[in-house]
């Protein structure tokens, strides 16, 4: 079980994902490249594709909160933990285009975290195999998602292609590192839910 301490620090992390802005130690992708002429609907569009990546992350961010807080081998646990950091980043990163491009984030994201922290709390209790198994499903899944935004972000939209195509690179290489700590493959009725659970995420947040 984890510690009052460990609950309390998981608690105020969820504050600060949610509700404090992130903090990127590398340079925003795409940052060189000058701010794209769009018309208001492709400004809207590509601001609400860019909520949705955001609204990924805040689940990103809680899963490995939530992994890491019930995780038992203490390399997973630093995995874990490492990865989070680097999720911030995309944090940053979403969280910065949303408002270049006059959006706003996620009303749903206090929801959002509390779920998937929970979901990420019960894949740790279910030890390291199948955590860090349904953390590398997690990641091909967003790495397919990210895909598809590519092909869905306005053509002129460089600037958010750009931070999409880095994050697709970096989740890649969680899956393949959550594989290497020997992460199992999840049996395909469990894959089919983590698609159902993330499109719901990512339904409502291009809206809401
Ligand atoms: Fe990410
Ligand atoms: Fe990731």
């Amino acid at each position: 079980m984890p510690t009052l301490d460990e609950l309390i620090v998981a608690f105020d992390r969820g504050l600060r994902t949610v509700f404090a802005p992130a903090h990127s130690a590398r340079a925003v992708p795409g940052e060189e490249l000058p701010h794209p002429e769009l018309s208001a609907a492709e400004r809207a569009h590509a601001a609400a594709l860019m909520r949705v990546n955001h609204t990924g992350e805040i689940c990103a961010q809680a899963l490995y909160q939530g992994q890491a807080l019930t995780a038992r081998n203490p390399a997973a646990k630093e995995a874990l933990d490492h990865a989070a950091r680097e999720e911030t980043e995309h944090l940053a990163w979403t969280g910065r285009r949303i408002e270049e491009l006059g959006g706003r984030q996620s009303l749903l994201n206090p929801l959002f975290y509390a779920g998937s922290f929970a979901i990420g709390a019960v894949a740790g209790l279910l030890g390291d195999r199948w955590n860090l198994g349904f953390l590398a499903e997690t990641e091909r899944q967003v790495v397919a998602h990210l895909d598809g935004h590519l092909t869905r972000l306005p053509a002129a939209d460089e600037k958010s292609r750009a931070v999409v195509e880095q994050m697709k690179a970096d989740e890649a290489r969680h899956a393949t590192s959550a594989l290497e700590h020997g992460g199992a493959e999840l049996p395909a009725p469990a894959k089919a839910a983590m698609r159902a659970a993330s499109g719901v995420m990512t339904g409502t947040s291009y809206w809401i």
